[in-house]
């Protein structure tokens, strides 16, 4: 048993981060990446997003993995290495985990955050609870690390839950599928969670509940680059929207200027002009089918091997291998 964690700091993440606000505040329409939603309080807003009533993907893919993980390890060719992709406190993956052991099967767990904390933690935890196991964790934004993410034995599974694929733009979604393709070897497997598509009520209720928590979230957005940038976003002065559509397959979530106002961003030394009615995109989550994620393997030259959903068929599990 042994605890191995890396941690490779990223010093251009501010650099990155500066340039990428500034340019999607002077595009046209503006749009801000959803990744800087999760500071500590959006990290803790998310968390409650999850229990909401309305928003039905996290328990979807929880009864998925606490009902499914036997067969999903077993369409997998049982796995030793279970390498996961944003793991946070592992919650969902011990499910994984525990199948993996009762096969005799379980050797290394990779867990990849951003979080040193959280990764530090759960790699303790889990040694605890799995004696025997290795755990080969990676602190970085796995977006600008993926290919230096530790191997492990052979017959892996890389496991990206939470339907977080959903936020990406079909370009950048076939690159990084593409990547994910070259770390595979012919009997590993990519384990992805997304969200169905399904009525366009059930999709808006999920993205704007009515406890208000979704759109605190979306403006809290506003909050960290006030804290980031020195800004002087007035939270109160823009309104959540969040609406399907259909032709995209894709929620779009926007922030809608209530009023003509400007807004300063002393860190970027840059003022930044919002038209009454005005809307910032912040967010896309592509709904999938089965035949629209096979054509989304089909382009990375992956395979569809397996096909998990919940009772309600509301969210899928995937697997998928080299083709
Ligand atoms: C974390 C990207 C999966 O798209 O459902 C939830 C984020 N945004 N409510 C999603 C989110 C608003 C969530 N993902």
């Amino acid at each position: 048993m042994t605890i191995a964690i890396d941690v490779h700091l990223d010093a251009d993440a501010a650099a990155r981060m500066a340039r990428d606000v500034r340019a999607g505040l002077c595009d046209y329409p503006k749009e801000l990446a959803p990744k800087y939603f999760y500071d500590d309080r959006g990290s803790r807003l998310f968390e409650q997003i999850t229990e909401l009533p309305e928003y039905y993907p996290t328990r979807a893919e929880r009864e998925i993995l606490e009902q499914r993980s036997g067969e999903i390890l077993d369409a997998a060719g049982c796995p030793s290495t279970l390498t996961e992709l944003g793991s946070g406190s592992a919650a969902k993956t011990r499910h994984l985990l525990s199948a993996m052991r009762d096969r005799n099967s379980l050797h290394t767990y990779v867990p990849v955050d951003i979080s040193e904390e959280i990764t530090h933690r759960t790699a303790a935890e889990l040694v605890d609870e799995y004696p025997g196991l290795n755990v080969h964790g990676l602190v970085c934004d796995f977006e600008q690390y993926l290919e230096r993410i530790p191997h492990g034995t052979d017959r892996r599974m890389i496991a990206f839950l939470g339907g977080t694929i959903g936020n990406l733009y079909p370009r950048p979604r076939q690159d990084f599928l593409e990547r994910i393709a070259a770390l595979l070897g012919p009997s590993d497997h990519l384990l992805l969670g997304t969200d169905l598509i399904k009525d366009r009520a059930r999709l808006e209720a999920a993205y704007d509940d009515s406890a208000g928590i979704t759109a605190e979230f979306n403006k809290n957005v506003l909050a960290v680059l006030n804290e980031e940038f020195d800004a002087d976003f007035d939270l109160d002065a823009f309104e959540h929207v969040a609406r399907y559509d259909a032709e995209a397959e894709r929620m779009d979530i926007r922030l809608r200027s209530l009023a003509d106002q400007e807004v300063r961003l002393e860190g970027l030394d840059l003022d930044v002009p919002f038209a009454a009615g005005e809307e910032m995109r912040t967010e896309i989550s592509t709904k999938f089918s089965r035949e629209r994620l096979e054509s989304v393997y089909a382009g990375a030259g992956l395979e569809l091997r397996g096909w998990f959903t919940d009772a309600d068929g509301d969210y899928a599990l995937s697997l998928a291998g080299v083709a």
